[in-house]
């Protein structure tokens, strides 16, 4: 385990060192690791760091406003990009073609920031797993080594490169971080859209993000890496004496020290019977909850 004082002195430092009296921008999506970067890189060079946040509608319930409520104090860029991601998903069914988007548009709007504000550095706070998945060509994570942009950054600064996960939790809660943050599961680049297998419409992803909402309230209490929902297709059900068309949710539930691989959480049944309840009173659209038992490998934890 890392020495958490030194390790903070020294990522200051770094930075510091790095971007001398430069300007640096950071993405900031809400999770610990951005957030760690953003605190560090504020300690570091105060205003000089420009923290953007590009709201994707790809988002849990409440993110985009809370990124406001912790950040808001510094030089923070919010960008309401939702329209212009669901535009780009239209039609797309291809996983890896759904991350691509999201990936290349995230950056274009956020070169587009870098450029106004004439950001030379960038801060990114990719971590140790991070490396090692995009180098095993599992995942095409967009953050690794800098984005893919035509923008000429002077530098890409990643001060949490060596740490694994629980490290950089540890990291935030010496930073005085919220529990939110210090302790908030992991969440992918391509938020909720890799949730949503197929299609991505605004109709499916406030649907799962409806679940996702229960299935956090209802295992808050659990041990665990990641708990969330994914809208995984259609199924036949019963609504009030009627048959409908409707929407089959999987509830997703693991542990796992790195997300490199990973055991789903032996549930409570009641549990289990009482998030599919909940899921399928509060959310009309959904007739159908199934419990996803499939360690990693062969899945991944996320559906896409
Ligand atoms: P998978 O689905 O590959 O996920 O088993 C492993 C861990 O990584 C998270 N994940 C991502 N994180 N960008 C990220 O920063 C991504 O594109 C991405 N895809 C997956 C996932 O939530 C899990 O914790």
């Amino acid at each position: 385990m890392v020495n958490v004082e030194e390790f903070v002195k020294k990522a200051i430092e770094e930075i510091k060192r790095e971007v001398g009296d430069g300007k640096a921008i950071i993405a900031l999506s809400g999770g610990v690791d951005s957030s760690v970067c953003a605190v560090l890189a504020y300690k570091a060079i105060g205003d000089r760091l420009i923290p953007v946040f590009v709201d994707t509608g790809l988002m849990r319930e409440g993110e985009p406003e809370r990124v406001k409520e912790v950040f808001g104090h510094m030089n923070l860029v919010f960008i309401d990009a939702r329209d212009e991601f669901f535009k780009a998903l239209k039609g797309v069914t291809d996983p890896e073609e759904k991350r691509k988007i999201v990936g290349e548009l995230f950056v274009r709007i956020f070169e587009k920031v870098a450029e106004e504000k004439g950001a030379e550095y960038l801060i990114q706070g990719t971590i140790y797993p991070d490396i090692i998945e995009s180098q095993g060509g599992i995942k095409s994570h967009h953050n690794v080594g800098g984005f893919p942009t035509k923008y000429k950054f002077k530098k890409v600064i990643e001060p949490l490169r060596e740490l694994y996960k629980d490290e950089v939790r540890e990291i935030a809660r010496y930073l005085g971080l919220p529990e939110e943050i210090s302790e908030r599961m992991p969440f992918p680049g391509p938020g909720l859209a890799v949730r949503v297998v197929g299609e991505v419409t605004p109709e499916k992803v406030e649907i799962v993000r409806k679940a996702t909402k229960i299935v956090e309230e209802e295992l808050k209490d659990v041990p665990k890496w990641q708990a969330f929902a994914a809208l995984i297709g259609k199924a036949t059900g019963v609504k009030g004496d009627v048959r409908v068309y409707g929407y089959i949710i999987a509830v997703r539930a693991v542990e796992s020290r790195d997300g490199m691989t990973a055991d789903p959480l032996r549930l409570d049944y009641e549990k289990l019977r009482r998030i599919a309840l909940r899921i399928t009173n509060e959310i009309p659209e959904v007739v159908r909850v199934v419990y996803d038992v499939t360690p990693k490998p062969p899945a991944t934890i996320e559906y896409e």
